[in-house]
């Protein structure tokens, strides 16, 4: 299936031919053209933007403003990819209007659908922003901005727990979302999910069988010193950065750049 410009019904499409779905996070305007080019489907402005762009040690760190910022420049630049803005912590959980007036702000910047946190609880939610004419994306399983709540990273729905993840499952469904996002919950579940939801489900830590995949843009670029179990690293582009770093460096203190071949003529 060629697609120009990836939209909400192309997704389902794709979950219907059991085409694989890829998203990145984007946090900006020259990863997302790069991104964009490479022909990733989907590019989320995850409020890891927080951890992984502003230095903090929460997602819950970030606010609406922040958001819009970095919404805005992916919007801007991706030309193919499907873009996701996360509604961040305090954005939503106050009351379906205050979650509505958000999801406004972020589709303003150039979203093409909000995603939020929540099954069950955020079910009334999701209803309210998906009756206002915009794309949710849900996002259950391990929740990072209720990390104090669930005790940090874990899997969620193992034994008891396999049955809350699956009333969640089908409780944002039925509520409208597009799409589900499933952070670590345990493969069968995650494959029992994807079979009986029709809407896509995206897992992080999820295993192989949901109808597409998403990692943290840093974590599968081997940006980081250290990455989560379940995070394959496809290139080095770190140690790149780094060695062109210090080629420029040494260059410089050498007086070898700028040089003849690249000097501003005037
Ligand atoms: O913010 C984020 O990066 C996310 C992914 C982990 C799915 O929500």
């Amino acid at each position: 299936m060629t697609i120009k410009r990836v939209r909400a019904h192309h997704l389902a499409q794709m979950k219907a031919a059991g085409t694989p779905i890829t998203m990145l996070t984007s946090y900006d305007a020259i990863t997302t053209r790069i991104f964009d080019e490479a022909g990733t489907d989907m590019l989320l402005v995850g409020d890891s933007y927080a951890n992984v762009m502003l230095g903090f040690d929460s997602t819950t760190q970030v606010g609406i403003e922040e958001m819009v910022l970095a919404t805005g420049a992916v919007a801007r630049v991706a030309k193919r990819a499907f873009v996701v803005a996360d509604l961040p912590f305090g954005s939503y959980e106050t009351s379906p209007a205050d979650a509505v007036a958000n999801a406004v702000k972020l589709i303003r910047a150039g979203a093409s659908a909000v995603k939020l946190e929540g099954g069950v609880r955020m079910a009334p939610t999701i209803e309210a922003i998906v009756r206002a004419g915009i794309n949710v994306v849900a996002h259950i399983g391990y929740t990072p901005q209720s990390e104090n709540a669930l005790g940090g990273p874990r899997v969620q729905g193992r034994g008891d727990g396999a049955d809350q993840v699956r009333k969640d499952a089908v409780a944002v469904a039925e509520a409208g979302a597009i799409a589900v996002v499933l952070e670590l919950v345990p493969a069968p579940i995650a494959t029992e999910i994807t079979q009986d939801l029709a809407i896509p489900t995206i897992g992080i830590g999820a295993g192989e069988h949901t109808d597409g995949q998403v990692l943290v843009w840093t974590d599968m670029a081997g940006m980081t010193n250290w990455q989560p179990s379940f995070v394959k690293v496809f290139g080095e582009v770190g140690q790149e950065l780094k060695k062109a770093a210090e080629a420029y460096n040494t260059a410089v203190r050498a007086r070898t750049f700028p040089d003849d071949q690249h000097r501003f003529d005037q």
